[in-house]
């Protein structure tokens, strides 16, 4: 086979030119071409081999400019059991030929064909950074174009496909995946998060042996149970000689987050030959996508990348390209305002005084934006009613809400606002008149879940309301931030108003026409900012967070389950984006534990704080310590929410302490926050050992909470603070200590 050339030899590889498109002469009487984008500290390859196949050839450490990248190919047939089609890797490997191992891609054909053998075609380069890569079947009309392009700063790697049928016939799409990421042969240790309501964020570690471990949600929506993020470390007993064990600090380690908000799957497989082969998209689970002719599907992006510092390194690196290059505000999102949300203190009980008097009192503590949460509109008093009806209520607010904004504004701080915009209860307005608006399959029950169904946001009219009665509020109101909620997962979800056959393009078309409305309403309100919550962090992505400024990352506020939680969080996501309340003590969940109120700042201040506590039961104490910690907090947020996070010590499997440090990025600032959770025998903080600072520098030491034991000095080289390390004076229960370091030459 003759591949066409679109090949450009870059003779001068400029460190800010990424892309390389190399040809290689190949042994076998034809040109092979690799191809290469090298982008921060990592390099990725692949190429196409001797049966025009896409096949992945490297992904690691960045290469010399000039190293010469062997060209693609395919591997033997080890046994009559697994040919050559299945020992291959393939970039995007169509269900066909010999292959035992997951597909990217899965296809029914009119004519009963299921067979897909996905060839080469041709190369774009589509950016500095990126080409765009046309494959085809051998010989229907199926056409998929890979996308990559590679991040300059981070060497993160965007990869999506987009699937194509030029055929007469229509042709049904049962598994798309975004792509698949290989790694060679060697031991692995696999990191992903799970979780519960109330209980997400826990970061699981296992040996990637024989067989695959699924990750997913089937609930369409990303799903408090399982987050689109893995990680893949090099483990020690494998690792190249002088390469240190893959754990927090140290070691190769590769990642990947997947940018849908749908049902989702990320599968990890230890193949036959002991390699790692990582597919992930649209969940195939109920799937199938009808593409008529002349129609096209774009998969959602799967990111990936490279770290050889360790699982911290790559949430760093995540962190930044997070911030730079995917929320809405990028590449300079403003710090998050300290809010006060109403939830924990009034529950559905607001009204006019009542909000008002909260918002006086979070203004004089130092709050910038008051939250009015649930209970504002239609006929809510409680979690049985409303949904759907988006008109202020009469009876709480008699004059609308503009009397409560403009207090607000008095006050000094924005207004926001709680809506659940995909939602409806069955005793509202708006499903007496419509209730085939809702997911459904006609004749059978609708399952209710904390007494709602879910709006078919698929269906245009249902699509255009939402984003309708969002609009209107929006014009009419002077509202600076929505929290928009999700409070179920689906149930019998069917959309009766199209042909059987495309009924299950549900799953793709609700996400998008979120995403869409989203983006609209982004567009007529610019100066809105949106918090993608979900009972808690049931919807935190790569895709929503395109257009969500923050999310709420759990109903349980407790701080100290929170601390394991954010541990768990920010492997994944920048703490720019993990809203952290301050709520009362005793606590409801966990048997009514008792916190101080430092120590609840303290665990809260290390994301995006906020104050979700009953201000009607605080003390004058309470009132300063708030107002004190808040003006600190302002200070030391920047190098909180952008710097880089060393997790020092971590709280998770029953640890006594934790640690975490920030450190800005350019080195002048780091702010440790300490906590002994439940010391036994009396035992001694860890020594504690910073990270991330210059060494040559010297760094005054200033206290948030807390004091000096008296061997630790006012100020010190980066060097002692990384060397010799601090010993603090914290023992016992759910005490709390936090300091920050300021660069003084
Ligand atoms: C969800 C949210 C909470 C709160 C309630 C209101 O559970 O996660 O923060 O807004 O809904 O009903």
């Amino acid at each position: 086979m003759k591949f066409s050339l679109n090949i450009r030899i870059s003779s001068v590889v400029s460190r800010s030119l990424f892309l390389t498109l190399l040809a290689v002469a190949s042994s076998v009487a034809q040109t092979t071409q690799v191809f290469r984008l090298d982008g921060g500290n990592s390099t990725y390859a692949f190429g196409v081999n001797e049966r025009g196949e896409l096949q992945p050839l490297y992904w690691g450490g960045r290469l010399g400019a000039r190293d010469t990248i062997p060209h693609a190919q395919s591997l033997p047939e080890v046994a009559s059991f697994d040919s050559s089609h299945t020992t291959t890797p393939e970039e995007y490997a169509g269900w066909g030929a010999g292959l035992f191992t997951e597909p990217a891609l899965k296809i029914t054909f009119a004519d009963g064909n299921r067979d897909l053998v996905l060839h080469f075609l041709r190369a774009t380069q589509s950016g500095p950074q990126a080409v765009e890569l046309q494959l085809k079947d051998i010989s229907r009309e199926i056409y998929v174009t890979l996308r990559y392009s590679i991040d300059a700063d981070t060497g993160i790697l965007a990869r999506s496909a987009d699937i194509e049928n030029r055929d007469r016939q229509p042709v049904m799409i049962e598994q798309a995946a975004a792509a698949q990421w290989t790694l060679p042969p060697a031991r692995y240790t696999l990191s992903y998060l799970t979780g519960r309501w109330a209980g997400e964020w826990t970061l699981n570690q296992e040996p990637i042996r024989g067989g695959a471990r699924v990750i997913e949600s089937r609930r369409g929506t990303t799903g408090h149970q399982a987050n689109p993020w893995f990680a893949i470390s090099r483990d020690e007993s494998q690792a190249a000689v002088g390469a240190a064990f893959a754990g927090e600090e140290h070691g190769e380690v590769w990642f990947g987050a997947l940018a849908w908000s749908g049902s989702w799957r990320i599968i990890v497989e230890h193949t036959q030959l002991d390699a790692v082969r990582v597919t992930g998209g649209f969940n195939p689970f109920d799937f199938g996508y009808k593409l008529k002719p002349g129609e096209h599907l774009e998969t959602p992006v799967f990111y990936g990348g490279y770290s050889d510092h360790g699982l911290g390194g790559a949430s760093r690196i995540l962190h930044r390209f997070e911030i730079a290059r995917i929320l809405p505000q990028a590449p300079d999102p403003k710090p998050r305002p300290v809010i006060y949300n109403s939830w924990e203190a009034t529950e559905f009980g607001v009204d006019e005084a009542g909000q008002m008097a909260l918002a006086k009192k979070a203004a004089s503590i130092g709050v910038d934006r008051f939250v009015m949460d649930d209970g504002w509109f239609g006929q809510r008093k409680d979690d049985h009613a409303g949904l759907g009806d988006w008109y202020v209520n009469s009876e709480k607010f008699p004059h609308g809400l503009k009397p409560l904004i403009d207090k607000v504004h008095s006050l000094g701080m924005d207004f926001g606002l709680w809506v659940e915009p995909e939602m409806v209860n069955p005793n509202s307005d708006l499903y007496r008149k419509h209730p085939d608006w809702v997911l459904n399959f006609p004749g059978r029950p609708r399952s209710e879940s904390r007494n709602q169904l879910v709006l078919n946001l698929a269906r245009p009219d249902v699509r255009d309301y939402v984003e309708g009665f969002l609009d209107k509020l929006l014009t009419e109101n002077d509202i600076a931030f929505l929290k928009w909620d999700y409070n179920r997962n689906w149930s019998e979800p069917g959309w009766d108003q199209v042909p059987v056959d495309e009924q299950k393009r549900v799953y793709v078309e609700f996400i998008r026409n979120l995403y869409s409305i989203l983006a609209d309403l982004r567009k007529k309100h610019p100066k809105i900012e949106i918090e993608s919550c979900s009972g808690g962090g049931g919807r935190v992505d790569l895709g929503v967070l395109r257009y969500t400024d923050e999310v709420w990352t759990s109903d349980n506020t407790d701080p100290f389950d929170r601390l394991s939680m954010q541990d768990g969080f920010t492997y994944a996501y920048t703490p720019q984006i993990m809203m952290a309340w301050v709520t009362d003590s005793p606590h409801w969940l966990n048997n009514k534990r008792s916190t101080s109120l430092t120590y609840r700042m303290l665990s809260s201040m290390q994301g995006s704080l906020g104050i979700g506590a009953n201000l009607d039961h605080w003390t004058a104490e309470d009132f300063a310590t708030a107002k004190k910690l808040i003006a600190a907090y302002h200070s030391a947020q920047p190098t909180i929410v952008r710097g880089d996070l060393y997790r020092l010590i971590t709280p998770r499997d029953g640890s006594e302490f934790s640690a975490t440090e920030s450190v800005s990025t350019d080195k002048n600032h780091g702010v440790v926050f300490a906590f002994s959770n439940a010391t036994q025998e009396g035992r001694y903080f860890p020594l504690l050992q910073l990270q991330g600072l210059d060494p040559d520098a010297e760094y005054q030491l200033t206290w948030i909470e807390g004091k000096s034991g008296p061997d630790t000095p006012e100020s010190a080289s980066g060097a002692w603070w990384m060397r010799h390390g601090l010993q603090l004076d914290l023992r016992g229960d759910f005490q709390a200590v936090a300091f920050r370091l300021d660069r003084q030459r």
